[in-house]
């Protein structure tokens, strides 16, 4: 049985990478479980660099296999913001509905919608090696929030092919499309590979 700690503080992460990894012998504990509290300053510039700096830190704290996930929304019109920075969008006043409000504030007359979401998923292990793995999920910014499920900007995150937003999916069917659950799915046969050879 592999076990990987998840560089999270998140329970509702925990569950999904455990739904996702278990049948591969491997389990998934919280940075708790493995005695550890790592505080990483995300001071990456990408995605990929976020999730190496989070997975190396508990990696390290721990002498584990770690991994971690970092994820956000890049919007066309703004350059790709709010990217690497989406947790923190509008400063550490603004909640979820604060940040989706400004968001919606700033593509104002904007008729130029199109965003993707992004997730980056990094394990380290102990030995060196590192396993990354990126999915994206491409849609448009709506012009009003819509819908009452999933969490951060899912209410303003439209997806043209379903003529939904992400708040309006049911947990699986966002999951069958997400940033996350591809991320995840391409992490899955990766570390099956990795686990094959070592
Ligand atoms: P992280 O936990 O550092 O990866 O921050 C990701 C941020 O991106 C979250 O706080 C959300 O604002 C946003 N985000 C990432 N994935 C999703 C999603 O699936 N739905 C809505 N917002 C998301």
């Amino acid at each position: 049985m592999t076990k990987l700690v998840l560089a999270s503080k998140n329970p509702k992460k925990l569950v999904e990478m455990n739904d996702i990894l278990s049948h591969l012998g491997v389990e998934v504990c919280s940075e708790a479980e493995a005695g550890v509290d790592v505080e990483v300053e995300e001071t990456g510039t990408t995605f990929e660099e976020n999730s190496l700096l989070k997975a190396r830190a508990v990696m390290e704290a721990s002498g584990m296999p770690a991994i971690a996930d970092d994820s956000g929304l890049c919007v066309d019109a703004l350059g790709g913001a709010p990217g690497v920075y989406s947790a923190r969008y509008g400063g550490p006043e603004l909640d979820d509905a604060g940040r989706y409000r400004l968001l919606l504030e700033n593509l104002r007359g904007q008729m130029t919608r199109t965003a993707k979401f992004v997730s980056v998923i990094t394990c380290c292990f102990p030995n060196g090696d590192v396993i990354c793995a990126r999915g994206e999920c491409p849609g448009t910014i709506a012009y009003a929030p819509q819908g009452e499920g999933g969490f951060g900007y899912d209410p303003v995150f439209f997806v043209p092919g379903l003529k939904k937003t992400f708040a309006q999916l049911s947990p699986e069917e966002k999951n069958a499309i997400s940033h996350r659950g591809k991320a995840l799915e391409q992490f899955k046969v990766k570390l099956e590979e990795y686990l094959e050879k070592n």
